[in-house]
């Protein structure tokens, strides 16, 4: 496995790759959630290009850009054990030459705007503005992502789409706890206590996937008080359409509860299809 910080470097190996080429991008703090993806990676392509970046563009100001956990000699051991390629680990200056704040950013209107684009305004603006510098700079054949964030997901789809850029966007299913706990790296800020009521996020899906009816508006605001009993605070508990994110109040099988709430000071998100899903069973 080889480690570069430049773009130069990178450039100069992925020349010498003449097929398939799947790219990760990561911030970091592995976990088993981002090995799955990368495993997949490895089904899609010749090559898998994983890059490592906390990207401060993508944080408000009252977020945990400074705490966010940077574990880089464990990650790049994980990723030299499931068998990646080539890692990136830009500088601040390669990513952003003329800085964060002058630097040149994209943005996805609507969509950015919506659910967690709602509490985190340039959340999304951030994610695209990285992703698509990332894209220019790996030139993948393959991308991959986690469906954990499924809202990114499918911004993510819709840049590629809207830019035409040739890249296929392959979602990951989502990686879970034993408890149910949806694998992240924000995990580990929870308490002890905080980790066991965590685990109330993904049984208020379920049961709501489990017991969905025409009335779900009501269902999913009730599921909201019960979740505040328990000490979490909703930021949203929608159904949307899978494709268009649209909100619907009628639960199908291409319908997704999406959920974002605090446990203490740490926002998770979560969410589950309401189709047949295997991952979910
Ligand atoms: O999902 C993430 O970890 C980040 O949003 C990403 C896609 C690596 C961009 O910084």
């Amino acid at each position: 496995m080889q480690v570069v910080d430049s773009i130069v470097s990178l450039r100069s190996t992925r020349q010498s790759y003449t097929s398939s080429v799947a790219f990760v991008p990561t911030m970091g703090a592995l976990h088993e959630g981002h090995l799955s993806l990368i495993r997949l990676a490895k089904k899609h392509a010749r090559h898998v290009i994983v890059s490592i970046f906390v990207n401060p563009t993508q944080f408000g100001p009252t977020e945990d850009f400074d705490t966010y956990p940077r574990t880089r000699e464990q990650d790049l051991a994980l990723l030299a054990e499931v068998g990646v390629d080539l890692v990136l680990l830009p500088t601040l200056r390669e990513i952003y030459p003329h800085g964060p704040e002058a630097a040149t950013k994209v943005y996805v209107p609507v969509l950015g705007r919506r659910y967690c684009g709602q509490s985190r305004p340039l959340f999304f603006e951030g994610v695209c503005s990285v992703v698509l510098r990332l894209f220019h700079i790996v030139n993948p054949t393959h991308a991959l992502f986690g469906e954990k964030d499924f809202q990114q997901l499918t911004l993510i789809r819709q840049l590629v789409e809207d830019l035409y850029l040739p890249i296929q966007i392959v979602g990951g299913p989502i990686l879970r706890e034993p408890d149910g706990l949806a694998m992240s790296s924000r995990n580990r800020y929870l308490t002890p206590q905080e980790r066991v009521l965590a685990t109330a996020i993904y049984a208020t899906l379920s049961q709501l996937k489990s017991t969905a009816t025409p009335q779900i508006k009501q269902q999913v605001q009730d599921s909201i008080a019960v979740l505040e009993q328990v000490g979490i605070v909703t930021d949203y508990l929608t159904l949307v359409h899978e494709k268009t994110l649209e909100e619907t109040e009628i639960p199908a099988n291409d319908t997704r509860l999406l959920f974002a709430g605090y446990v203490g000071k740490t926002r998770l998100i979560d969410n589950i299809s309401l189709g047949e899903d295997p991952t979910f069973a």
